[in-house]
């Protein structure tokens, strides 16, 4: 795949991200935790049946200033305790409502820095986690972890209390570039932390990069690019960095620097698209990418890929995810519902009440069809009218009424090549994927080009 920065430049225009459908600033409170226990029971006969966990650990030890996750820097050993001892109740309290003959095929660890805790903690969660269900064979453990608190014995660690899966945050390789985020460098050398988690036995391996850091260049960035080539890593992820210190007030001390321009950010996105793909690397949505015999790209071809808070996954390994710890996300196939975010309150609550819910959301019908439809555009590029229509127990025509679909709405992106519209399907092409945001919009009734509350895509 070869594209140019028109193509971005002409879509660059605001509309939802869809990490999830309705999006998270449609979450109420009035959802409580009674409505959580309830759709949890219901849940255990819903679809997808496998159960995927999250578990959230919201610690760092040092703040990187352009962060955007929800994180503290560490208070004391006791509060870390205490927090662990929390989320075990959280586990133990929800798992009763939970069917023990459904599967995990999923758990994922992340934060803040989970790695940078006492192995001993994530050893007793996971003890948990395997005495309360049964795993899948083929489960994929996971961790995203920050390399400047990671050795040698960690990945040992990791490795023996089961985990198969690493995400590695890098976010940049130039030593100014992390200085001036405030963020360490890693604490052994990247090359040698990759080649000893495939030995091993780690698949999926990810590397986590970040465009639009202050100090970085298109030069400085394009070495980013190549220096992850030669590390190999199964996938790469390229997020753009977000400036939002009326969301974020940690990043307000990054503004003495210098910042690429966003005409910058767009040459940095492109070339990675462009290098990375003539470098055995299949794109997975606008900003993933997967070596050619990695899973996510076997599933990309065989219109399996999946997504969810966590991040890209495969149908056969999705669950409805249960998640637990501060500002954790659930997401069932009736609900999603999310915990407290400070930690001091989620203590407190699980100390009540043994959950922490603060607010979600209860899907409708026609919520999970629009769902649905958003997740196959972006995840696999394909919708047969009659195939999501039949699954959601819907006639074709009100599948179209109730996502208000309209090759209208596409025609520009039909111009130029983007997507194929016939009277049974949609079908979007490969570059198409790269704007797959402005293509799932024509399905989602509330999304009104006017509205300019949404970011822009780069
Ligand atoms: C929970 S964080 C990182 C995990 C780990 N603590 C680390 O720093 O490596 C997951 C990823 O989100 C991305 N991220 C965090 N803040 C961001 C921001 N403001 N803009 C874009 N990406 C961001 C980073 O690439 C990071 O690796
Ligand atoms: S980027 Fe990672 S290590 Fe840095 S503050 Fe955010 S979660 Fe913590």
């Amino acid at each position: 795949m070869k594209i140019s920065e028109n193509l971005f430049q002409k879509y660059n225009v605001p509309v939802p991200r869809y990490t999830s459908y309705p999006p998270a600033t449609a979450f109420q409170t009035g959802f409580t935790g009674v409505d959580f226990i309830e759709q949890t029971k219901r849940s255990n006969s819903a679809t997808p049946e496998n159960i995927s966990i999250y578990i959230h650990i919201p610690f760092c030890p040092q703040r990187c200033h352009f962060c955007g996750c929800n994180t503290a820097i560490y208070q004391s050993e006791e509060k870390i305790y205490r927090y662990i001892q929390r989320l075990k109740k959280e586990i133990e309290y929800i798992a009763q409502f939970i069917d023990k003959k459904r599967l995990i095929t999923q758990i994922s660890w992340g934060g803040g820095t989970p790695n940078s805790i006492k192995m001993s903690y994530i050893k007793e969660i996971m003890d948990l986690l395997r005495s309360l269900f049964l795993l899948a064979d083929f489960a994929e453990i996971a961790m995203e972890c920050s390399p400047a608190y990671l050795d040698l014995k960690d990945i040992d660690s990791l490795a023996e209390i089961g985990f198969n899966r690493i995400s590695l945050g890098i976010q940049d390789f130039h030593t100014e570039v992390l200085d001036a985020i405030n963020r360490k460098s890693p604490r052994i050398d990247v090359n040698e932390t990759l080649a000893y988690m495939k030995k091993k036995g780690f698949r999926g391996l990810n590397i986590d990069l970040v465009y639009g850091l202050p100090l970085q260049t298109i030069e400085s960035f394009k070495e980013n690019i190549q220096r992850v080539i030669e590390l190999q890593p199964d996938r790469i992820a390229t997020f753009s960095y977000a400036h939002v210190p009326w969301v974020n007030p940690a990043q307000k001390v990054l503004e003495k620097y210098a910042f690429p321009e966003s005409d910058e950010k767009l040459s940095m996105l492109v070339y990675a698209i462009n290098q990375l793909s003539a470098n055995g690397y299949e794109v997975i949505g606008m900003d993933h990418f997967a070596r050619k015999d990695d899973e996510l790209s076997i599933a990309k071809y065989d219109k399996n890929l999946h997504r969810n808070f966590q991040g890209y996954n495969t149908k056969k390994t999705t669950g409805q995810v249960y998640a637990f710890g501060a500002s954790g996300i659930s997401q069932l196939n009736g609900c999603y519902a999310q915990n407290i975010k400070s930690i001091d309150k989620y203590i407190e609550a699980v100390d009540t009440n043994s959950i922490a819910i603060e607010r979600g959301y209860i899907m409708s019908k026609n919520d999970m069809l629009i769902r649905d439809t958003i997740n196959e555009i972006m995840c696999n590029g394909y919708i047969d009218f009659a195939e999501i229509a039949s699954k959601n127990s819907c006639s074709v025509q009100q599948f179209l009424e109730i996502t208000g679909f309209n090759s209208f709405k596409i025609a520009e992106l039909i111009n130029d090549g983007l997507v194929e519209v016939s009277e049974t399907s949609v079908q979007v092409k490969e570059t198409g994927m790269l704007v797959v945001r402005n293509i799932a919009a024509a399905f989602d009734p509330k999304y009104s080009p006017t509205q300019n509350k949404f970011s822009t895509t780069i």
